[in-house]
C-alpha cells in the first residue's frame, strides 16, 4: 500500500479562507476585529520564525496583531507587566507568549499571568482544566489542528485505536484528550514505554510528537493506519519528522508530510482560536 498524502498546507490555506471570510464580514458590519499580540522575548531563531508565520496568518485572516519583541535580559517582571497591560486592553483577544522562554524566567508562572479568556494557546492551567473536562472553549492548536486534518480527510475517529507518541503538555496529552473525546480509544507512550512497537502497530491512529527524527520505522506501523507525525527536527539543516517517511509512506494508508502537515495547521487553528476568543469577549461586552 502507499499512501495518500495529508496535505495540511492546503488545508490550512481553506482554514484561514473561512476565518477570513468571517472577519470581511465582521468589518462590513462596522464591527470591532479580533486583535492577537504575540510578545517574543530574545531571539531564538525558530521562535523568530514562528512569530513571522503567525504575523503572515494573520494578515491573510484579517487578525490585527501587535507584535511585542523584548531582549534576551528582560527581568521577569518586565514581562508580567507587560502581560498584565495587555490582558487589560480591549483590542487584544488573544495573547501568545511565544516559547521557550530565557531560563531566567519562570515559564509557569508567565503562562499562568495571561488572562486565561485571552489564552490562545490553552497552557493556563485553568484551560487545560477545562479540556480534561471537555468544556474548553479554547483548545490547544496543535492537537485541534490534528483534528482538523482527520475530519477534513474524513478519517473516522470513533471506536479507533489511537496511540500518541509524546506525553507533552503541549502536544501529547491534549492531544489524547481531544481523540478521547472523540471516542477513540488512546494510550500514551513514552520515552519509558516497554515493547513500543508492540503498542504503535494496534494503532489505526498513529501520532508522532516525540521530538525523535525518523524514530518511527515501517515495521512497527500497522497496514492502512492513518499516521499523522509532529515531530519538527533540524536534522543536517533540513526540517525532519518524528516518522521515516519513506518507509512509512508504503505501509500507511494516509500520512502527513513534514513540512506541509501539522505545522500549518497550528496557526491556522491560533486564528481559529483567536476568533472564537474575540467571539466570546465581544459577547460579554455587549452584555454589559
Ligand atoms: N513554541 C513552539 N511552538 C509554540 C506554540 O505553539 N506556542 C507558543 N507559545 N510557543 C511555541
Amino acid at each position: 500500500m502507499t499512501a495518500e498524502i495529508i496535505d495540511g498546507k492546503r488545508i490550512s490555506t481553506q482554514i484561514k479562507e473561512e476565518i477570513a471570510e468571517e472577519i470581511k464580514d465582521l468589518r462590513k458590519r462596522g464591527s470591532s476585529v479580533p486583535g492577537l499580540a504575540v510578545v517574543l522575548v530574545g531571539d531564538d531563531p525558530a521562535s523568530l520564525i514562528y512569530v513571522r508565520n503567525k504575523k503572515k496568518a494573520c494578515e491573510a485572516t484579517g487578525i490585527e496583531s501587535f507584535e511585542y519583541r523584548m531582549g534576551h535580559h528582560t527581568p521577569q517582571e518586565d514581562l508580567l507587566k507587560t502581560i498584565q497591560w495587555l490582558n487589560q486592553d480591549e483590542k487584544i483577544h488573544g495573547i501568545l507568549v511565544q516559547l521557550p522562554l530565557p531560563k531566567d524566567i519562570d515559564t509557569g508562572l508567565i503562562l499562568e499571568s495571561i488572562n486565561p479568556e485571552k489564552d490562545v494557546d490553552c497552557f493556563h492551567p485553568q484551560n487545560m482544566g477545562k479540556l480534561v473536562a471537555n468544556t474548553a472553549h479554547l483548545v490547544p492548536c496543535t492537537s485541534a489542528g490534528i483534528i482538523e486534518l482527520l475530519d477534513r480527510s474524513d478519517v473516522k475517529i470513533k471506536g479507533k485505536r489511537a496511540v500518541i507518541l509524546g506525553r507533552s503538555n503541549i502536544v501529547g496529552k491534549p492531544t489524547a484528550l481531544m481523540l478521547m473525546h472523540r471516542h477513540a480509544t488512546v494510550t500514551i507512550c513514552h520515552s519509558r514505554t516497554e515493547d513500543i512497537e508492540k503498542i504503535t502497530r494496534e494503532a489505526d491512529i498513529l501520532v508522532a510528537a516525540i521530538g525523535v527524527p525518523r524514530f518511527v520505522k515501517g515495521e512497527m506501523v500497522k497496514d492502512g493506519a492513518v499516521v499523522i507525525d509532529v515531530g519538527m527536527n533540524r536534522l543536517d539543516n533540513k526540517l525532519t519528522g518524528d516518522v521515516d517517511f519513506d518507509e512509512v509512506v508504503k505501509k500507511a494508508s494516509l500520512i502527513t508530510p513534514v513540512p506541509g502537515g501539522v505545522g500549518p495547521m497550528t496557526i491556522a487553528l491560533l486564528m481559529r482560536n483567536t476568533l472564537t476568543a474575540f467571539k466570546k469577549q465581544l459577547g460579554k461586552e455587549n452584555q454589559r
